[in-house]
């Protein structure tokens, strides 16, 4: 693997000196607090027990996708030294633990009988979450495609939402009465921008008209794989999983104001008003006018399908955007070592209060929030990453806010859980509570575990 030699400059102002100090905010009793992770993000193993090619695979082989030319062949190497991991999130008293279930692990090739070696390694990882005491909370689709699928069309192919009802189904069959929590789909939109409009990521694409046909199978193959938890009965609650980006003017003009409202639409109403209202949001439709894929794509029933009840929302918050009166963004606050994450932990207060008022109330649950430091070792072996202890406490603190005011919000979960592989950054962005040391693969809790540990004991930050 290769190892980032990259050292960047703080790009963050240094927090002030009592950022650990408690604000006196106290949770529900009840509140659950956890981690998250991605199986392409963390496993490596990816030619191991008979897992197939994913598109991210082929995509991080492929020269010049990758910052440094890593890839995911390694990793955190989480598949081998699970078992380990589990421990920690045990001593940092982790109440709740999301990971990803790799598709590719359980159908090579995205189709037919599951593979059992693949399915054995959740099973052990579930039930090593079960001895310690922590609650599974997994995610379907963590934009590992099965590369077969892929060559078949990918997301563009209405098939492909139907294998991923059956794959869904296989896990459930496995797992069904063991995970409590499914997310079905993590961040469609995600997939739509970077791996379609944008091509930063898997699969690589820049092509619009077939981007939201690709957002219009990824909400059809959330709907079906609802359908196929409820078919199946079982204690299972299921949910989507949206990043949600508050959109707010650049200025106070009335353009302003009405490319703010698109922009939302494409952000956050395709995705919400799709799952809640079973209707996607006229304006955006409207501006993709009759013609477009996704317009021709959308069938009878389709709707109904995606509108299938869920148990819960599954909300993650990096940044606000800001939007200029012809449709562009502007940066307002200062950003992360992610050039696009704007730090404004109020953005996370507004939509969860917006979510509430508009969709709900419904059971939300953060399944995703932080930040990337550049975090090295220091001599001795400790890394302080007081600019995530700072924006941890400040986003907790606008979800307390936001409990306050009414938000039936459940669970909080950093992303992430461990450093990983950050897609087409490749190692070079570290967003982990847990440092990894990848020459040796050595964890080391950085200053926000300990920090961490100690607001999952008090409840409180
Ligand atoms: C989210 C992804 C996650 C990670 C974080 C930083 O968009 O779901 O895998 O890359 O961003």
């Amino acid at each position: 693997m290769s190892v980032p030699s990259r050292r960047q400059p703080l790009h963050h102002a240094t927090p002030p000196a009592d950022a650990e100090a408690p604000l006196g905010l106290r949770f529900p009793d009840d509140f659950v607090w956890g981690a998250a992770t991605s199986a392409y993000q963390i496993e490596g193993a990816t030619k191991e027990d008979g897992r197939g090619e994913s598109v991210w695979d082929t995509f991080s082989h492929t020269p010049g996708r990758i910052k440094g030319g890593d890839t995911g062949d390694v990793a955190a190497d989480h598949y081998h030294r699970y078992a380990d991991d589990l421990d920690l999130m045990r001593d940092l008293g982790l109440h709740s633990y999301r990971f990803s279930i790799a598709w590719p692990r359980v159908q090579a090739d995205g189709a037919g009988a599951p593979n059992q070696r693949g399915l054995d390694f959740y099973r052990r990882l579930v039930a090593g979450l079960h001895d310690r005491g922590i609650a599974p909370m997994a995610t379907l689709f963590h934009w590992d495609l099965p590369q077969a699928l892929q060559d078949a069309g990918g997301w563009e192919s209405r098939d492909t939402a139907l294998r991923f009802a059956e794959y869904a189904d296989a896990v459930f069959a496995a797992l069904g009465d063991d995970v409590p929590v499914w997310l079905t789909i993590n961040e469609p939109k995600t997939v739509v921008q970077n791996g379609y409009l944008e091509g930063h990521h898997a699969p690589g694409r820049q092509d619009p008209d077939a981007a939201h046909l690709v957002a219009h199978h990824l909400q059809l193959a959330h709907g079906l794989a609802v359908q196929a938890l409820r078919a199946r009965g079982g204690p299972g609650r299921i949910g989507p999983a949206f990043n949600l980006h508050p959109c707010y003017p650049a200025d106070a003009s009335a353009a302003a104001a009405a490319a703010t409202t698109l922009y939302d639409g494409y952000e956050n109403r395709f995705y919400l008003d799709s799952v809640f209202t079973g209707r996607y949001p006229a304006d955006v439709l409207d501006d993709l006018g009759p013609d477009s894929r996704l317009v021709r794509g959308i069938r009878d029933g389709d709707l109904d399908i995606i509108s299938t009840p869920v148990d819960l929302l599954a909300v993650q918050y990096y940044t606000p955007i800001y939007v200029t009166a012809d449709g562009g963004t502007v940066t307002r606050w200062p950003t992360s070592q992610a050039d696009w994450q704007q730090i404004y932990p109020d953005g996370l207060y507004d939509i969860l209060t917006r979510v509430t008022r508009d969709y709900g109330p419904m059971p939300i649950s953060i399944t995703e929030n932080g930040l990337p430091t550049p975090d090295p070792l220091g001599a001795d072996d400790t890394v302080d990453d007081a600019g995530r202890v700072a924006f941890l406490r400040d986003h907790i603190a606008a979800a307390h806010r936001a409990i306050a005011d009414g938000v039936p919000l459940k669970s909080f979960h950093v992303w992430s859980l461990m450093d990983n592989f950050e897609w087409a950054e490749g190692y070079d962005q570290r967003w982990g509570l847990i440092h990894v040391d990848y020459p040796t693969q050595r964890r080391i809790l950085k200053r926000s575990a300990h920090w961490y540990r100690r607001v999952i004991a008090d409840n409180a930050v």
